[in-house]
């Protein structure tokens, strides 16, 4: 099996210098390639800002932040915050760090491949995406995965070594995104009517926190690709931060993909599969995607608040009533994630197998 040439396709970073055209592994089929389908549309209501210090404050401004949450939460699933504590230089640094990474030779970077002997993919490593199929249509970019938290479950052979601070600052960054993180679970629990820290409570101090950090090469045929395929993101939520010059974000609601606006230093959320399950589904995981560009390149980090292993996921019992059933199955943590690495492969979300 770990023989199987097709299961090692090379780097975007390759590709995007040696083709003209991408190879026929990353081709979408033609219907899904209609290119006003891939422009994505504009939004009908713009996705909210969530200014989190007002929604912290003990007055008026906090129930209005409020409602404009659960907005964000019921419409789209992803929202942006401001004024949520996190420097604009550490924003700028995170995302700089990220980008010498994968500008870095790509011997360099393969120090951190996500290869085991350069046959079979983990999760964690630098390197393209995980293929389990010989029909999976691949996506145009190359990711840097790692696991954060738990400190002592961090694969050090991963971590990039260059540049040299890039940890520290992928460090600080997981302090503050996690400050970001209690605040909006806090905001969320009251908007259920459930315990303030119902969500956080979820938490053991084992639960995984993981990086994902994509790199989208400039593509010479936009047109016939994706950047990373539709997905719903696991865990319970998620903060995201993307280049903001260029929009290729997108989410999908009622058959349609929305492009999501970005702003400079704008933080982005989004609502992860577990949170679905726990709201009961009040709360939806969004399906997205990023289109690819010709003419740049763009970097994003996703920051992915994971449960432990063995937590049974399952809807909140304070939401369910005789005329309000539970509508998705409990689950363990692992055994979910079994099943996602396996949908994601595919473009399929686990999550629709979990309903009742
Ligand atoms: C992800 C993701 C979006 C982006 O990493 O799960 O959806 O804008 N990234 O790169
Ligand atoms: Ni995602």
């Amino acid at each position: 099996m770990a023989d199987e040439p097709w299961r090692m396709p090379s780097t975007v970073q390759e590709l995007a210098a040696n083709v003209q055209e991408p190879p026929s592994r990353y081709l979408l089929p033609e219907e899904e390639r209609l290119s006003d389908q891939l422009a994505g549309a504009e939004m009908p209501e713009a996705v909210p800002t969530i200014d989190l210090r007002r929604l912290l404050a003990s007055d008026d401004g906090a129930g209005e932040e409020a409602a404009k949450l659960r907005s964000a939460l019921q419409s789209w699933g992803i929202f942006l915050v401001a004024n949520h504590g996190i420097e604009t230089s550490l924003m700028d640094e995170v995302m700089n760090a990220s980008r010498e990474f994968f500008h870095l030779p790509l011997e360099e970077k393969q120090k951190c491949s996500n290869l085991v002997d350069g046959k079979r993919f983990q999760v964690e490593g630098y390197g393209n995406d995980q293929v389990k199929a010989q029909d999976q249509i691949l996506d145009w970019s190359d990711r840097l995965n790692l696991k954060v938290e738990p400190q002592d479950e961090r694969n050090l052979a991963s971590w990039p070594r260059h540049p040299e601070h890039f940890m520290d600052v992928l460090l600080e960054y997981t302090s503050k995104s996690k400050k970001i993180k209690c605040i909006v679970l806090r905001a969320m629990a009251r908007l259920l009517e459930l315990d303030d820290d119902y969500f956080l409570n979820q938490f053991s101090n084992r639960a995984p926190v993981t990086v994902r950090i994509n790199h989208y090469l400039p593509c010479p045929r936009p047109d016939l690709v994706l950047g990373f395929k539709p997905h719903s993101d696991d865990g319970v939520l998620a903060t995201l931060l993307v280049d903001s010059d260029l929009c290729a974000l997108q989410v999908l609601r009622d058959g349609m993909w929305y492009n999501v606006p970005t702003k400079p230093h704008a933080l982005l959320i989004n609502v992860g599969d577990f949170m679905e399950v726990m709201s009961n589904g009040m709360f939806r995981s969004p399906v997205h995607r990023v289109v690819a560009s010709a003419a740049k390149e763009r970097i994003s980090l996703a920051m992915f608040y994971g449960l432990d292993p063995e937590h049974e996921i399952k809807p909140a019992a304070g939401l369910l009533r005789d005329d309000q059933p539970a509508l998705y199955k409990e689950v363990k943590t692992k055994d979910y994630m079994a099943g996602f690495y396996q949908h994601f492969a595919r473009g399929t979300r686990v999550i629709e197998s979990m309903k009742i």
